[in-house]
């Protein structure tokens, strides 16, 4: 039986457990992390089997700050001004693999770069403790939606993880934004918690879209993700007696639901992002047969709000891809 314990109470015991190559579910600013000592390769490989996780999808290594970051990643001055401003935060920055780095093979998936973040919160914290960076993806099954809530992890993992640590309700609810700096580009591989227009902002360029290649996107976001178990339809401006309807706003839609929930009733995309999973969550889990989503407006966190819910629609294709 695995263990939830308070994120404050738990902090020691989550210490030793990555030291000794455990497993332990750890709250961040975004979603919950299955968290491994990144430079402990068996510790990794078993992140991979608990989450039934291809072993060609990298991991994201945390870390404590930039002076960590920088023995792993090789940072130019987009990227070290990026992680200045926005770290700790939803900030994930793919940067070439620095040589000779203890890093476990599989967090990079056998690739020449890897993805580093420094968190707000306990991860960050935990990083520090150990010294080391701590692998993490999303505490989900591959496939499943991502976890905000400590129970969310319980649900989805049971004893595949050896402990929990509650930190009630993640930050921002969506996972983070990851840019490649590579080459002095930028390039945005997803959409995330911090918004796309901050980052412009700060860089005062437009960066680059993803192109499409799995060979230098982030390799997940080709695999059909966050998918409900319920099917999905987006834009929805009617709803049938067996639909649940997720709403934002004031928006009227025609007709009944069987259930309904509101992701923000004054139209916050914030608090959109914040309620977004949960709610996915609990209306899969309703007496609805589909769930209907009313449209979000696309900018700031709008885009990656409606980037998880058009992945949530397409659902799970029986090649588990996602055609894009
Ligand atoms: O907010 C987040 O990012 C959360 C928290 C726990 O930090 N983590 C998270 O991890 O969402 P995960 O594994 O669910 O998603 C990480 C994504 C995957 O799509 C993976 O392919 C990509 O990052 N990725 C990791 N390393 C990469 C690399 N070297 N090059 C390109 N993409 C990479
Ligand atoms: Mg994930």
């Amino acid at each position: 039986m695995n263990t939830i314990i308070n994120v404050l109470s738990g902090f020691d015991q989550a210490i030793a457990m990555l030291r000794n190559g455990r497993l332990v579910a750890v709250p961040t600013e975004t979603v919950y992390g299955l968290a491994a000592d990144a430079t402990n390769t068996s510790a990794v490989n078993r992140i991979y089997e608990a989450k039934g996780r291809p072993d060609f999808n990298p991991l994201i290594a945390h870390v404590a700050g930039l002076d960590m970051a920088e023995k792993y990643g090789a940072f130019d001055d987009h990227s070290r001004q990026l992680a200045m401003e926005f770290w700790p935060g939803p900030l994930t920055l793919v940067l070439p693999l620095k040589p000779q780095s203890n890093i476990a093979k599989p967090v990079t998936a056998g690739l020449e770069t890897i993805a580093l973040r420094h968190p707000r919160g306990i991860m960050a914290k935990l990083s520090a403790g150990l010294g080391t960076p701590v692998a993490a993806p999303s505490a989900n099954s591959s496939g499943h939606l991502s976890p905000t809530l400590a129970t969310h992890v319980q649900a989805d993992l049971g004893d595949k993880v050896d402990l929990i640590l509650d930190g009630g309700p993640c930050e921002l609810g969506l996972e983070s934004t990851i840019v490649r700096c590579s080459d002095g580009q930028v390039t945005l591989l997803r959409e995330g918690g911090l918004p796309v227009e901050d980052l412009e902002k700060s860089l005062g360029f437009a960066v680059q879209r993803g192109t499409n290649n799995p060979k230098v996107e982030a390799p997940g976001m080709l695999l059909a993700h966050y998918a409900p178990r319920k099917p999905v339809r987006l834009n929805a401006t009617s709803v049938s007696s067996e639909d649940a309807l997720l709403s934002f706003g004031h928006q009227s839609t025609e007709g009944q639901p069987v259930a309904h929930l509101n992701l923000s009733e004054n139209g916050d995309l914030t608090e959109a992002a914040h309620n977004l999973f949960a709610m996915l969550k609990m209306l899969d889990e309703s007496g609805a047969v589909s769930i209907a989503v009313q449209a979000i407006p696309h900018h700031g966190l709008g885009a990656a709000i409606n980037d998880r819910l058009r992945r949530a629609a397409h659902g799970r294709t029986g090649k588990g891809e996602l055609a894009r």
